[in-house]
């Protein structure tokens, strides 16, 4: 987990970084050199690999490098996005609304030699919501959604779906579930600030029979999002191979690597049950794709965003 001394070192080449938990996996380390030879950036990426929950000065050591190496870039952060915001918040000269409103950090870049932070998910969720959701889905279907994790991802999705203009667009209801309560309370404080009809409903809970006992009162139709990271991050699923998705329903993995556990649960209930299956992937091209416009101040036209998903489709297959 400790990077080497020479990590710390000011780079020779522009630099990206990649904060996550096993970033040495990610796709996007074959997947940038080919967008960095598109973008004629001449810039390289690196992972920082930091532990779940790292302590504040791991994210503080980081987030300083960046500031000061002026070849450092910028970061996207995945999985720390609270946490790094929490102790590193007296470092940025400017956070965006999103940043400001949803208390977590997806973006780190760099303008005029200040370090900025934005929160990018309430867009990059959204836009990979809208690849695979049709409009009306939800004034439709009077489904409900199950966030599994009221971590970054499931604060940003939230915040997307309240703003959607369509109530058509909106579902009912939004069932959040976490391990820790302290997370479920930080979301409702959020959630609690938007103007919205949707309902929410907080569950402390880490019982996977309990998840599967909430999912099966679910309205046929409701999506079902695995946000806790389980199965790429930590191993195992939050429900149980008994578990059964909602009849019609969705069930959307945020990730695309990693053993995937629930995705399989939910991909064996395709047939009988008509389950549809989304893994994290378009999620991914949207989220690097916006950030890297960020740090490398691109206008990211969606002809730019055509060519950069072609090239990243090419390493995935
Ligand atoms: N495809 C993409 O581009 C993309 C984009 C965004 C996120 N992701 C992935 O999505 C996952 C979530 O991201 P995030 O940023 O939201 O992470 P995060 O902020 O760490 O949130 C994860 C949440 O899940 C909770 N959790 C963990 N295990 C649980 C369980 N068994 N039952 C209930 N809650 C549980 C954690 O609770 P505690 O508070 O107890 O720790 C935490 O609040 C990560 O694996 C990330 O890599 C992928």
């Amino acid at each position: 987990m400790t990077p080497s001394p020479d990590f710390w070192k000011p780079r020779t080449v522009p630099t990206m970084y990649f904060i996550g938990v096993t970033t040495a996996k990610s796709s996007i380390m074959k997947v940038f050199p080919k967008w960095s030879d598109i973008l004629k950036l001449g810039a390289q990426i690196e992972g920082y690999d930091a532990l779940i929950h790292a302590p504040a000065e791991d994210y503080r050591a980081i987030v300083r490098h960046i500031k000061e190496d002026p070849l450092s870039m910028g970061a996207l952060v995945t999985t720390h996005k609270i946490d790094l915001l929490d102790a590193t918040r007296d470092m940025f000269d400017y956070l965006d609304p999103h940043a400001q409103f949803c208390g977590e950090v997806s973006s780190i870049s760099k303008l005029d030699g200040k370090l900025v932070g934005h929160a990018i998910d309430p867009i990059s969720s959204g836009l990979a919501w809208e690849a695979f959701v049709e409009p009306g889905y939800w004034g439709r279907t009077a489904a409900h959604v199950m966030c599994l994790g009221a971590g970054g991802s499931a604060v940003a999705i939230s915040v997307y779906l309240a703003n959607r203009p369509d109530p058509a667009d909106r579902p009912r209801k939004f069932i959040v579930v976490n391990r820790s309560p302290g997370r479920l309370e930080s979301l409702q404080k959020i959630q609690a600030q938007l103007k919205t009809d949707i309902e929410f409903e907080y569950i402390h809970n880490q019982d996977p029979i309990v998840n599967d006992s909430i999912m099966s009162a679910l309205p046929a139709g409701s999506m079902v999002i695995n946000a806790t990271g389980m199965g790429k991050d930590t191993p195992g699923s939050p429900i149980t191979d008994k578990g059964l998705f909602p009849e019609q329903g969705i069930a959307w993995e945020l990730n695309y690597r990693g053993e995937l556990d629930f995705m399989h649960q939910a991909e064996r209930q395709v047939e009988n049950r008509g389950v549809r299956v989304e893994d994290g992937w378009i999620y991914f091209l949207h989220g690097w794709t916006q950030v890297v416009a960020k740090v490398f101040h691109l206008n990211l036209t969606p002809e730019l965003f055509t060519e950069l998903d072609r090239a990243a489709a090419s390493i995935r297959s």
